[in-house]
């Protein structure tokens, strides 16, 4: 069965991992920057949608040839329709999304689907949606079978922190930094990463570090909500991390520090971040975060003049900035 899996720009590859990492058996059949197209056993469709990377997730429902002969498109796609009815409730609000349909095509599919539906198509966000994706020659219709709103709106989210990060952002950064035991997110705000880390991994331990009392306070709203297998391996620490004397070094540090645009964040934090990474974790250790485009070229000096290289990097954009998540690893001493 075809699924789409949509994603921010540039995380595609991420999204792959992440299907490796949660044993979804499946094979690529196209991939764009942010969108993967897969076919996949229907028995793991459910899944599907606990990918953390993913934004929307999408099943095929019919394909229909692109025929000029309009009375012969409308005439296969009634039949399509009819086909897949008993899928939508009744009395229930269609919404179409289209991808590179053409407008006429478009009122074709939306006059048949009412006329199928038995529905009057308004612009509202409906109970289902549709989407229509001129796709390998071929019109194919497919169903979202996320939560019919973007999967980046987290169920457990009660409070978000004034910079809190994307989740899709944050599972993406969680797939580059792998799995390890002892994990540190020292700039952890609302618990963003922290909360993705956990629901992908297995780590023993995640220290949540943030100087503000007042993000981690209310953010433990968005940790009980999660289920309690997070809330029992996370440890909560109020305090400037320029400060922090760890128990134990860390084998992986997963952040979002301070970004810079509002603060006009310096060389100097940064140089004094990487070194107090240094600090705290191990020789293998591998550091994750993202980095807003501007900034980059210096922050990557400051990693190497404290012993870090950059080994891995991706691109994609967040509030309209163009952004890079960013693995760093220690050279050796
Ligand atoms: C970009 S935000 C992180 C947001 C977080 N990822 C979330 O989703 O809520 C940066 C965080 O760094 C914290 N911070 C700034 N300076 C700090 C310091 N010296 N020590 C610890 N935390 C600090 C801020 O309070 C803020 O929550």
């Amino acid at each position: 069965m075809l699924a789409v899996l949509e994603t921010l720009p540039g995380l595609s590859r991420l999204v792959q991992e992440e299907l490796n990492i949660k044993n979804v058996e499946h094979r690529v059949v196209y991939r764009e920057d942010s969108c993967l197209y897969i076919d996949v056993n229907p028995h793991d469709i459910s899944k599907l949608r606990s990918l953390q990377t993913v934004n929307y997730v999408e099943i095929e429902l019919f394909d229909v040839d692109y025929v000029r002969d309009t009375k012969t498109l409308r005439k296969l796609l009634r039949e399509k329709f009819r086909e897949v009815k008993e899928l939508i409730k009744e009395n229930s609000l269609v919404t179409f999304r289209f991808y590179e349909v053409s407008k006429r095509i478009q009122k074709i599919i939306l006059r048949e689907a009412e006329r199928v539906f038995k529905c009057r198509l308004v612009k509202a966000r409906g109970d289902y949606v549709l989407s229509a994706r001129f796709l390998f020659r071929k019109i194919r219709i497919f169903l979202d079978i996320g939560t019919f709103q973007p999967l980046y709106r987290r169920w457990y989210t009660r409070y978000k922190s004034r910079a809190s990060l994307n989740p899709i952002l944050a599972a993406s950064l969680c797939v580059l930094a792998g799995s390890h035991k002892i994990v540190i997110d020292p700039f952890a705000g609302s618990y963003t990463i922290p909360i993705e880390y956990c629901r992908m991994w297995r780590p023993e331990k995640f220290t949540c570090l943030d100087i503000s009392f007042q993000y981690l306070s209310k953010g433990l709203h968005n940790l009980q909500s999660v289920n309690s297998g997070v809330y029992s391996r996370i440890e909560i620490l109020c305090c400037d991390f320029f400060l922090f004397t760890p128990r134990e070094k860390y084998e992986c540090i997963v952040t979002d520090p301070p970004r810079g645009i509002r603060l006009e964040v310096s060389r100097e934090f940064y140089n004094r971040m990487f070194r107090k990474f240094a600090e705290i974790c191990t020789d293998e250790c591998i550091i994750v975060m993202p980095m807003f485009g501007r900034y980059i070229k210096f922050i990557e000096e400051c990693a190497r003049d404290n012993g870090f290289d950059v080994v891995d990097k991706v691109c994609t954009v967040q509030g309209g900035y163009r952004t890079f998540l960013v693995k760093f690893v220690r050279l050796p001493r």
